[in-house]
């Protein structure tokens, strides 16, 4: 599956929810994830990310596999969003600060 990781967080610029073909995104309140069963690995999200914050999980860096049973656990939580909305009103400061775990809201 492919996982939504540290650099969407405070960002959610939301591009990567509509070439999803199986609509397998879901979002909390500054962050989306990917159910990963849903999940058909076609890869289009990843190139749509405006922060590049989508990986294949595989690729997912070392200082951010916390973010593959994130994925996991919040999309069984979350509700499903498939229609782009605005990104957060700070995404453009927050695009690209490193370590952003600990502003993620569940
Ligand atoms: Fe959806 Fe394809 Fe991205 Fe998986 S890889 S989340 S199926 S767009
Ligand atoms: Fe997040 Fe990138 Fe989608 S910032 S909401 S993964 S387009």
């Amino acid at each position: 599956a492919f996982v939504v990781t540290d650099n969407c967080v405070r960002c959610k610029y939301t591009d990567c929810v509509e070439v999803c073909p199986v609509d397998c995104f879901y979002e909390g309140p500054n962050f989306l994830v990917i159910e990963p069963d849903e999940c058909i690995d076609c890869a289009l999200c990843e190139p749509e990310c405006p922060a590049q914050a989508i990986y294949s999980e595989d690729e997912v860096p070392d200082n951010m596999t916390q973010y593959i049973e994130l994925n996991a656990e919040l999309s069984q939580v979350w509700p499903n969003i498939t229609e782009k909305k605005d990104p957060m009103p700070d995404a453009a400061q927050w695009d690209g600060v490193a370590d952003k775990l600990q502003y993620l809201e569940k």
